[in-house]
């Protein structure tokens, strides 16, 4: 199976779906949310879908009311000019990575597997996770490993990576756990899902297309607009989490001359909804899963 979808009825509802209305899944990996929307659109509905990742395309049929689009969703705007859309209804994203991508061993997501370190989404370019662990320097290295994941010692593994790559370059998975054995803190497949993702995230710079998506869809949607999103690591769901409260990713309250916060967004979630336990062993990929759902207000 491509990918189990995660949350599909939570999501689908947030959105809160109209039969004429014009939406964007911006990732449309296996199609499992893509095909929830398009059952409930009429004949003036339209779903646009994204995915850089030239795989997920063989996962879109010809459906009617249904365009796909091979991109970075962070050139949202500039897709949706190209097709004449200047208000959306409403916009999903279901962040990261799908299983397909996980368990294709070439694709150097897993540790599972002794391949190339790839972990682009889109193989037709940007450097691959092993230009980065080559070309980087040990200080942008630990970077990566602060801001994207919790290991406890960042600084002693990118020293650790640094000196190995002196004795040659760390090009395969294998290559790169060899390295991690020796740092390892707490549970080892832990250790190793943390480092694997934190290239990967800095490998398809993930931090800074969902600022560029989000601010376009923000700008796109329609006033009553919904934008629903699940992410999976906790520097998304904080940047989900500020913009849908203060309309920056920093959560800095704006205040206008009269002393009123900036809301731009009615909360329709408080608190993030969660996977059920029934769902997360059913599909433990949904372990993680944080879904918030915001509307854009009228005024
Ligand atoms: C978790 S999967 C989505 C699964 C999908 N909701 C389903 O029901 O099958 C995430 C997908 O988003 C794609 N993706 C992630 N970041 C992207 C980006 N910045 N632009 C376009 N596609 C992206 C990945 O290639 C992957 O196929």
């Amino acid at each position: 199976m491509y990918h189990e979808s995660v949350l599909v009825s939570q999501s689908i509802e947030g959105l809160d779906l109209k039969e004429d209305g014009i939406y964007v899944d911006a990732t449309f990996g296996g199609g499992g949310h893509s095909k929830s929307i398009l059952q409930q659109l009429g004949d003036k509905g339209h779903l646009y879908a994204f995915d850089q990742d030239a795989d997920a395309k063989r996962n879109a049929g010809a459906w009617e009311h249904f365009t796909f689009i091979a991109s970075n969703f962070r050139y949202l705007k500039r897709w949706m000019r190209y097709y004449g859309v200047d208000r959306l209804d409403g916009v999903l994203a279901d962040l990261g990575v799908s299983s397909h991508q996980f368990d294709v061993p070439e694709r150097g997501f897993s540790y599972r597997f002794n391949e190339l370190l790839d972990m682009r989404m889109n193989q037709q370019q940007g450097k691959t996770a092993g230009d980065f662990i080559n070309e980087l320097s040990e200080g942008e290295i630990r970077q990566i490993l602060y801001d994207y994941s919790d290991v406890p010692n960042a600084r002693k593994l990118a020293r650790e990576i640094a000196s190995a790559r002196q004795s040659g370059e760390i090009r395969t998975t294998a290559d790169l756990v060899s390295v991690l054995d020796h740092c390892i803190v707490g549970s080892r497949m832990k250790y190793l899902s943390q480092v694997f993702q934190a290239f990967r995230i800095a490998v398809n710079d993930e931090m800074g297309a969902l600022r560029d998506f989000i601010r376009d869809a923000f700008d796109l949607l329609a006033p009553g607009g919904r934008m629903v999103v699940l992410s999976y690591h906790s520097m998304e769901d904080r940047l989900v989490k500020h913009f849908f409260k203060s309309g920056n990713f920093e959560g800095r309250q704006i205040k206008d001359e009269y002393g009123n916060i900036y809301r731009p967004m009615r909360l329709i979630t408080k608190k993030p909804i969660v996977p059920s336990e029934e769902e997360v062993k059913r599909n433990v990929r949904a372990r993680s899963a944080k879904l918030r759902i915001a509307e854009k207000k009228k005024d």
